[in-house]
């Protein structure tokens, strides 16, 4: 995908109404930290558009990037942030069940998980809730120059026994340092999108 532009079109805040685009998207889930908000800046060839932070929670609304006037790529809130109370773990889990359920052009769910661990009983239920809404899953192990390439495949085989995935889902391993895993997630998000 050749980026002719790339802007952030809208923030959904909790008690927003899901915006109807009219365009394809995708949507990046997963615990808060994982690297969302750094995969769609590497995705976009920017470096800080999405905003990121080595402390977790920072993204917590959803965020739609516009890219060339085609599709968007969805930023959602992370889960699992220990330092919030119950009762915004909960509205937050509410925004992205309802995000999932409303949304009329979401085509994927790119669900992250970091390569260096095996994936929590959130993780879990985030798969879970894609596969309930009739989405493909699609596993991102994120944070793959953190790890000896010697352990990749032992870490890929326990996020896939972890999840317990279905045969033949996609798991593609991908860093913001060096931006392996790109163009494979790319081509998938431009098969989905019609692209
Ligand atoms: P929330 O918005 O809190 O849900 O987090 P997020 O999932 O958007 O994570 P974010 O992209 O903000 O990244 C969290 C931290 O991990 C930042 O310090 C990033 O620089 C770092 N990080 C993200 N991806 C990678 C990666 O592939 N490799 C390395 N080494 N660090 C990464
Ligand atoms: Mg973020």
């Amino acid at each position: 995908m050749v980026i002719k532009s790339a802007v952030l079109d809208i923030v959904c805040g909790i008690t927003s109404k899901i915006p109807d685009t009219g365009l394809p998207e995708v949507a990046f889930a997963g615990k808060s930290n994982v690297g969302k908000s750094s995969l769609i800046n590497g995705l976009m060839n920017r470096k800080a558009l999405a905003r990121t932070s080595a402390q977790p929670g920072k993204t917590q609304t959803i965020n739609f990037y516009k890219i060339n006037d085609e599709l968007d790529l969805v930023d959602l809130p992370g889960y699992g942030y220990a330092r919030v109370t119950p009762a915004e773990k909960e509205k937050w889990g509410k925004m992205i069940e309802n995000y999932l359920h409303t949304s009329h052009n979401l085509k994927a769910v790119f669900l992250l998980i970091d390569i260096r661990h095996d994936p929590s009983a959130n993780d879990r239920q985030m798969y879970e809730w894609i596969l309930h809404n009739g989405y493909e899953p699609i596993i991102i192990a994120t944070k793959l120059d953190k790890l000896k390439r010697s352990q990749v495949q032992k870490n890929l085989k326990a996020i896939r026994e972890g999840l317990q995935l279905r045969k033949g889902t996609t798991v593609i391993p991908y860093s913001a340092e060096t931006k392996q895993g790109r163009d494979e997630i790319w081509e998938l998000i431009e098969s989905l999108t019609g692209g």
